[in-house]
């Protein structure tokens, strides 16, 4: 029984010429030709003010943190349905994150429920695209426009999505998106910030060079650089911008290969969600999607557990995802939950994601798509 891994990284010949090209290049550290090239596409796909490529959607989120101004003492609201990036970089600030539900459709936050969570101490709203499905963004920019309030997309797994025809990155004032090795497009470990908010752009480039005016000078615009702000090294090498490249090149590739994959699950699965068995992922009208990840959602979390150790045993690995932040205990200690969340509960109880990648074949889809049929039909049998 051959071992079906949850995810294989899609690196092709490219890849490794660019590496090769960037040691020849004799320029390794970051800030680069390779890193102007991937800041050129990114600008370009996203429309965006400002592309910084950084080692991680994490450090994209806290340079995020930094020029919103966030300070102690402020609130940002925010999914507890996340990874820990997305309340870390604030709380590393001194903020509190407020955690608030999901909807039941789409794992995105519940924009019914963000008027009732802002305060006068409310600064931004971080939305988090789960599974590269937008959020209700339309809402969502509304209350913000008319609370006074930052919006900042974690778009960590959003790259090639779109909402409303436009691109996931390019909507909120800021966004993060990730780079590493378990997303579409890949540099092992990295990402990038999206400035759309053109007030942010000269300080950017300070936060993102240890807060020095080192970019400006490179431009020659100062005849010495130094330390002018607030920042650290959050910049990538070229051997990893180099990767990306080669990456970028090779997006529409990649999108189209896991779409299929995800198409491929998502009609296998449909009688079963007439039966009522499992909940498929749930695609806005307004919404295109990237193939990021396939999930499945069960009755209840012994099935699931049940479908997951059955998938183990068959050599198959299916992952659950997120232990929602609220219940966590950094995010007891640091943050604020103004009411329950039953739907994030139920959500990370029942939620499990199956093996997909660019390049997956369909006898590799189907053996999957088997054994969970196989699982289900065994817990049901009980
Ligand atoms: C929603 C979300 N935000 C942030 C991150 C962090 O990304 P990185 O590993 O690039 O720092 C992840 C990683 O999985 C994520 O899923």
């Amino acid at each position: 029984m051959s071992h079906i891994p949850f995810n294989v990284p899609h690196i092709g010949e490219r890849e490794l010429d660019y590496i090769r090209q960037a040691v020849k290049n004799r320029h390794l550290s970051g800030n680069g030709p390779f890193t102007a090239k991937c800041h050129a596409r990114l600008r370009q796909s996203l429309n965006a003010e400002k592309v910084l490529l950084t080692h991680s959607c994490t450090a994209a989120l806290e340079m995020a943190a930094i020029l919103a101004e966030v300070r102690a003492g402020d609130e940002v609201i925010m999914p507890s349905f996340t990874f820990v990036s997305t309340a870390n970089a604030f709380v590393l600030r001194g903020a509190t994150p407020v955690f608030v539900d999901i909807r039941e459709d789409t794992c995105n936050l519940d924009e019914s429920l963000i008027e009732a969570a802002v305060t006068p101490r409310t600064k931004a709203i971080v939305v988090v695209h789960y599974a590269g499905v937008a959020c209700h963004m339309e809402r969502i920019l509304d209350i913000a426009r008319r609370r006074g309030l930052i919006v900042i997309e974690d778009a960590a797994q959003g790259l090639r999505s779109t909402y409303r025809g436009r691109p996931l990155g390019s909507l909120g004032d800021l966004a993060a998106v990730s780079f590493h090795e378990t997303k579409n497009i890949i540099s092992g470990e990295g990402g990038a910030l999206i400035v759309n908010n053109a007030r942010w752009v000269p300080r950017s480039e300070l936060i993102w060079e240890k807060g020095t005016n080192r970019t400006q000078f490179h431009r020659g615009e100062v005849d010495k650089y130094t330390w002018v702000d607030i920042g650290s090294s959050y910049l990538p090498s070229e051997i990893s911008a180099a990767v990306l490249l080669a990456q970028l090149e090779a997006t529409d590739a990649i999108t189209t290969g896991r779409l299929q994959a995800w198409q491929r699950y998502h009609a296998a699965f449909e009688s079963w969600e007439r039966k009522g068995i499992v909940r498929r992922p749930v695609i806005p009208e307004d919404c295109s999607h990237n193939g990021h990840l396939y999930y499945l959602l069960f009755p209840d979390a012994s099935c699931r557990s049940a479908v997951q150790s059955f998938m183990r045993e068959h050599n198959i690995d299916a992952v659950f995802h997120y232990v929602p932040l609220h219940s966590s205990p950094a995010g007891r200690r640091f943050g604020r939950t103004p009411a329950p969340l039953p739907v994030t509960d139920r959500t990370a109880d029942r939620l499990l994601r199956l093996p997909l990648w660019a390049g997956m074949v369909d006898r590799e889809i189907d053996t999957v798509i088997d054994s969970v049929v196989h699982a289900i039909v065994e817990v049901h049998s009980e």
